[in-house]
């Protein structure tokens, strides 16, 4: 018998195999939100759109010219990918860097262990500040890194006493800001941003090399894997690069470029500690057939932008309506987003609300704060579905306390 996908590893093994697991690893279960077979799926913050047929065609034709050359391992150092994701950035943000400025993994949670294997590791301290994204702590455990959790405000923003105390009290050597935030969808000010990346200057990484008679402060990462769903006027970190060489801002093509299948997540930062990350990664870590896809994929950068723009709209209208909405008298809290999903409640019961979301063909993700639930924003017909369930599921009864 094998262990089911989804369940911990037991710390005794399975049918009497005697492994030598790993302790911290006993009894913990593979991450992942549950893969069900449901009419409207908004549970983990994809693009509900497929690509087009021009995408299909032309990421067909960039993997059958790299197919031909399969017999060889792809260009270690996947220079044009960079190239085209440096270009990707500057239309994006407006802000340029260099190819060498460029780093890329099978998905930005293969980047951020990139990060945590170079920066992190034995007798070092990870932070970052709750509710945020859950797989930052397996990032530190599995490099053996010490996690550390400041808190968000009740709101869900930084605030920054906290956050320079936290840091100087802690000395971690990375820090890590999601920026929109998952699960909340709140996006940092830039002066937030600074005032981490100053205080992270400051402090002094026990263990880190020194450099004239100082050790060297932490890395901040700002994961902005939601970054394309900014709104207006919302800016990136990626403006603060020029002056910050400590500073990785982390992007995804699984959200906006709706590739999420396609596993390329990328960084932006300095070529030095871009140079850091080189040396930790596997070799050929990102086969020719990906680097293939994602340029092909790339080249519809344009038309790709026009559909986040409508998926921002109907974000915008999908928390509107549920700002309009009561639950037992109260109306729903729904927090700003800068994302592609709302975070939204409180129920007394949220697992009740999300089972019963769920019997009407509905999923979404019990996440975050508890009483809160997290949509992510799908196509015009599925919102309505989750809409039509929502409506009907706080109608059908005050929702329940929770049963201890
Ligand atoms: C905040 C945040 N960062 C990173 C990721 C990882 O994305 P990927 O590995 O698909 O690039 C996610 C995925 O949901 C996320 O929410």
């Amino acid at each position: 018998m094998t262990t089911p996908l989804s369940a911990p590893v037991p710390a005794g093994g399975v049918d009497g195999a005697r492994l030598p697991l790993r302790p911290e690893l006993a009894d913990e279960a593979p991450y992942g939100a549950p893969q069900l077979d449901v009419p409207v799926a908004l549970n983990v913050n994809e693009n509900p759109y497929a690509p087009s047929e021009e995408v299909v065609t032309t990421i067909s034709r960039y993997v059958a010219e790299a197919t031909r050359g399969l017999n060889r391992y792809p260009d270690r150092d996947f220079a044009d990918l960079r190239s085209d994701l440096a270009d990707y950035l500057a239309l994006e943000s407006g802000v340029r860097v260099a190819p060498e400025q460029v780093w890329a993994a099978n998905g930005s949670n293969e980047v951020m262990l990139h990060l945590l294997q170079a920066f992190g590791g034995p007798g070092r301290t990870a932070l970052s500040f709750a509710p945020t994204y859950s797989m930052y702590p397996e990032y530190a455990r599995d490099t053996h890194t010490r996690w550390v959790t400041g808190r968000r405000a009740t709101d869900f923003t930084l605030d920054v006493d906290h956050a320079v105390a936290t840091i100087e009290e802690v000395r971690p050597s990375v820090i890590l800001l999601a920026s929109p935030n998952n699960p909340t969808g709140t996006a940092l000010p830039l002066a937030t941003v600074e005032a981490v990346l100053d205080a992270a200057a400051r402090v002094e990484v026990p263990d880190a090399p020194e450099h004239d008679g100082r050790r060297a402060g932490a890395v901040v990462v700002v994961d902005e894997a939601y970054a394309e769903f900014r709104r207006p006027g919302t800016p990136s970190a990626l403006e603060l690069l020029a002056a910050h060489p400590h500073l990785a801002v982390s992007r995804t093509m699984s959200k906006a470029f709706g590739a999420a299948g396609l596993r390329l997540g990328y960084l932006a930062a300095s070529s030095a500690l871009v140079d850091a990350l080189r040396v930790v990664r596997l070799p050929y870590h990102l086969s020719a057939v990906t680097q293939a896809a994602a340029r092909g994929a790339l080249a519809h950068h344009a038309e790709l932008r026009a559909q986040v723009r409508d998926l921002r709209d109907d974000r915008d209208a999908l928390v509107a309506w549920l700002r309009a909405q009561t639950v037992d008298g109260r109306p729903l809290q729904v927090a700003d987003s800068d994302a592609n999903f709302v975070l939204f409640g409180t129920f007394g019961d949220r697992h009740a609300v999300w089972q019963q979301l769920l019997d009407r063909g509905v999923l979404i993700r019990e996440t975050g704060p508890d009483g809160w639930l997290r949509v992510s924003v799908g196509t015009p017909a599925e919102n309505a579905a989750f809409r039509d369930a929502l409506t009907e599921v706080v109608a059908a009864a005050p929702t329940p306390e929770k049963e201890d």
